[in-house]
């Protein structure tokens, strides 16, 4: 059944109110995983980094007090965008927005939460491209994408000690 949710957009403006719940739910979401749990742990510095850009935007999926889950992004940097060595060709229209995470608690997976929360992100960005990073050891989160309009474009580690991840690219609006 199709969650009666309440999703809230927040901007940089609200990240002191929200640091915690974002952090909160990430250690919820990853609780007994261990793969890349060193490189997970820095997690509160991703939340801090991302927050702390101007144009952050983040929406967070409420079921009642409880939080089913969030995602978050920001612009990308003109000419520094994840894409860029990818493609031989930079695109006509190229203004960027990096989506840098989704989560959806257990209880509130395979309900379509996800994907509201991805549409509702999106739906407040006029960027002409949104881009992502997804672990190539997970093909299953991979083809979700691929489902929602996302495209592989190559594969990139941008930290030594993260995972190797396919990068993923849709134009926007999306369809
Ligand atoms: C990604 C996510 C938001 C998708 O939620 P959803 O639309 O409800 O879809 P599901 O949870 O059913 O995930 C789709 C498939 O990917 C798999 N999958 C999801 N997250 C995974 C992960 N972190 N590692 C490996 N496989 C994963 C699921 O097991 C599922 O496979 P199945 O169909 O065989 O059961 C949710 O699974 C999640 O929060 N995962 C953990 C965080 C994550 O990996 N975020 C993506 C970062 S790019």
């Amino acid at each position: 059944m199709t969650p009666a949710l309440t999703l809230r957009h927040y901007t940089r403006d609200d990240l002191p109110q929200i640091r915690q719940i974002l952090i909160d739910t990430q250690r919820d979401v990853y609780s007994g995983v261990t793969e890349d749990e060193e490189f997970r742990q820095r997690f509160p510095w991703f939340v801090d980094h991302w927050g702390g850009h101007p144009g952050f935007a983040c929406v967070i999926a409420r079921d009642g007090d409880e939080v089913a889950g969030f995602a978050y992004g920001a612009p990308g940097t003109e000419g520094r965008e994840w894409w860029r060595k990818h493609l031989d060709e930079t695109p006509e229209r190229a203004r960027t927005f990096h989506l840098s995470e989704l989560m959806v608690r257990e209880p509130w997976r395979k309900t379509g939460t996800a994907e509201r929360l991805h549409r509702a992100l999106m739906g407040t960005r006029n960027d002409d491209l949104a881009v992502l990073l997804v672990d190539v050891t997970h093909p299953k989160v991979q083809a979700l994408y691929e489902s929602w309009g996302y495209r592989k474009v190559g594969e990139d580690q941008p930290f030594p000690d993260s995972p190797v991840f396919a990068v993923m690219m849709s134009e926007l609006p999306l369809s």
